[in-house]
């Protein structure tokens, strides 16, 4: 990035204030040095989405996204880094520098220019050999048996290249498109005398477009039976296979929608399920999925559906699609068509409500890498186990959280029939070798779950009661008890704040002890309001928590008296008897406490 580009960025930050563009997404209320409102990307009611002005970040306490004004716009826009600068210089009147283009530059889009306009005169002629000639009708028939009408064929804009050598070529030529151009485009073949003949002959033609709608290439399919099925313009400069996906210029609005793409490999796949109303569907057409492929995609939308075939070359395309979506950041699901069908065959059997139940299946990634690999691996030797578990837990890095880390574990340790923690300590090993810190929060939550310091537990537990009790526990709990001290400084500040903001009636007091604590405190707090408990136990605990309290008041008292009692006693003053008949007291009622 160069200086120009910097100063530019430095510029629209300074001028796009995070309190004024997240204001206008989400109802913002000031508390403190921070505004809150109610997270704009998860669902919820009470507010826990914060916006710190001075540090120009944004943070939701609830799912945990954050960033600063970029990061907003791209994750509430679904945009990239680039266009959210562009979005805000826009909105701030900031003007956006000009690249000064090379002279390779200029040359190489004047070409590609040429080549769009050469294939969008290629497919208006195909078009009007299909629609509007006597050969067409055969074609028309083959794409009507295979469910495709009229307006499938519009939307895809399906031509017919016609039959002989030069029907193209001469066409074209005499719009004013050069041989060289035809042969560039991929349209012609070229003869080492220089000239050119079609080539393309007797195929339903199908333009692939990019995301814009610009015709970069085309595939050309036989009428019926013959030999190749499919046949592609060349790779051109414009046409790479590794990073168009084919549909996705009608696929991109649906599919931004559902916040979800379906992937699958054939055009004809595509095309069917367009037809069938599933037209939220691109198609690798037949290659690999690439980067550039979940890239594209990462762009549009968070969810992609592979629906690969699902024959072996299907399953393993699927094995090899998921960790490179994943490393997009997309999440990732796999729908296996049954019967060892293709998408097309199955929704033109079975129907698109059949499909959409599929898609409503559709195992997570990662279930689908851990089961296939199951299936693959033969356990009921211990090298059996040992080799499946170092397979599998590579796929785990990428779960969202430690308690699916633990939970996927434990499946896995069941299925194998071996011992959790083993694998636990191979996962750790995994980690850090991935670079994963080794302060993971997984060996932590382990820890606590097992043999937690009780003390600290408990701590936390009575501050998630109190914070969750709601009105009458807590009051009541707080007239119970003058005093609480707890071996934790963080903890006693979370206490002592809270019961600061409870005696100023605060009616959010989550927000408006994050916005006053330090940050310390703040992510002490994070963690016992994530703790595993249920609203419902939290008056349960507080009444615990009371008893406890009362029982080891009334243990300091008993001590007291007794010892009073003593000391008058070796005096000899009479008055021992009166503390000794107290001690006593106070003993039954610890009793009574159990
Ligand atoms: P239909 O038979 O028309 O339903 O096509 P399909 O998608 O079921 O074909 P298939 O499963 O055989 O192939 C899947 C994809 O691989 C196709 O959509 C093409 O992109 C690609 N493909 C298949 N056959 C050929 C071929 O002969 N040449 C080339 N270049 N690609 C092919
Ligand atoms: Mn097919």
């Amino acid at each position: 990035m160069n200086d120009v580009y910097e100063s530019f960025k430095e510029q629209v930050r300074a001028q796009a204030d995070i309190v004024k563009v997240v204001s206008e997404y989400v109802a913002l209320k000031k508390k403190g040095g921070r505004y809150w409102g109610c997270c704009p990307f998860h669902g919820e009611k009470t507010p826990s989405f914060t916006v710190t002005p001075g540090k120009n970040l944004f943070h939701c306490f609830g799912c945990h996204v954050g960033g600063d004004v970029f990061n907003f716009v791209m994750k509430i826009e679904n945009v990239s880094f680039p266009e959210a600068i562009k979005i805000l210089a826009n909105k701030y009147g900031i003007p956006i520098p000009e690249k000064q283009k090379t002279e390779q530059e200029i040359l190489r889009e004047k070409n590609s220019k040429q080549i769009f306009d050469a294939n969008a005169l290629a497919v208006k002629f195909f078009q009007a050999c299909l629609l509007k000639t006597e050969y067409g009708k055969n074609a028309l028939e083959y794409l009507s048996k295979r469910g495709i009408d009229a307006d499938i064929i519009e939307r895809f804009s399906l031509g017919l290249a016609a039959p002989g050598y030069h029907t193209l070529c001469n066409a074209l030529e005499r719009r004013g498109v050069s041989a060289e151009l035809l042969a560039k485009a991929g349209l012609a073949v070229k003869r080492d005398d220089g000239s050119v003949y079609d080539r393309f002959r007797e195929r339903i033609m199908i333009p692939i477009k990019d995301a814009r709608g610009r015709v970069v290439g085309f595939t050309g399919r036989v009428v019926g039976k013959g030999e190749p099925k499919y046949l592609n313009t060349g790779e051109t400069e414009l046409f790479t296979k590794r990073s168009i996906l084919f549909g996705m210029d009608v696929a991109f609005k649906p599919a931004k929608e559902r916040k979800q793409i379906i992937v699958v490999e054939g055009h004809m796949d595509a095309i069917s399920l367009h037809a069938a109303g599933i037209d939220w569907t691109v198609a690798s057409m037949g290659t690999a999925f690439t980067e550039q492929h979940a890239n594209l995609i990462a762009r549009v939308v968070p969810e992609v559906v592979f629906s690969f075939d699902s024959d072996e070359a299907g399953l393993k395309a699927a094995m090899d699609a998921i960790p490179i979506a994943l490393k997009a950041g997309l999440e990732v699901k796999v729908l296996v068509v049954p019967k060892g069908k293709d998408p097309d065959e199955f929704i033109r059997n079975e129907g698109t409500d059949a499909f959409k139940n599929l898609i409503a299946q559709a195992a997570s990634g990662m279930d689908f890498q851990i089961e296939r690999t199951l299936e693959k691996n033969n356990f009921s030797t211990l090298e059996g186990k040992v080799k499946t578990v170092s397979n599998i837990l590579p796929f785990l890095l990428e779960c969202k959280s430690d308690i699916e880390v633990v939970r996927r574990i434990r499946n896995l340790a069941q299925k194998l029939t071996i011992d959790e923690n083993l694998i636990v300590d191979e996962f750790k090993k995994i980690r850090r070798g991935n670079g994963i810190a080794v302060s993971d929060a997984l060996m932590r939550r382990k820890k606590e779950e097992n043999k937690v310091n009780p003390v600290e537990q408990a701590e936390r537990h009575l501050l998630f009661a109190l914070i969750n009790g709601g009105g009458n526990v807590t009051s009541d709990f707080l007239a119970e008890i003058d005093d609480i001290s707890f071996c934790d400084v963080r903890r006693t500040e979370i206490y002592q704040k809270f019961i600061e903001l409870s005696a100023r009636k605060s009616p959010n007091i989550v927000a408006d002890l994050f916005a006053e604590l330090s940050e310390v405190c703040a992510s002490e707090l994070e963690v016992i309001l994530q703790l595993d408990l249920s609203v419902n136990a939290a008056s349960q605990i507080l009444n615990d928590c009371i008893r406890q309290l009362k029982i080891s008041g009334l243990e300091k008292q008993y001590e007291y008296h007794c010892r009073l009692a003593s000391e008058y006693e070796r005096a000899g003053d009479e008055k021992f008897l009166q503390e000794l008949a107290e001690s006593q007291r106070i003993k039954n009622e610890i009793k009574k406490m159990f």
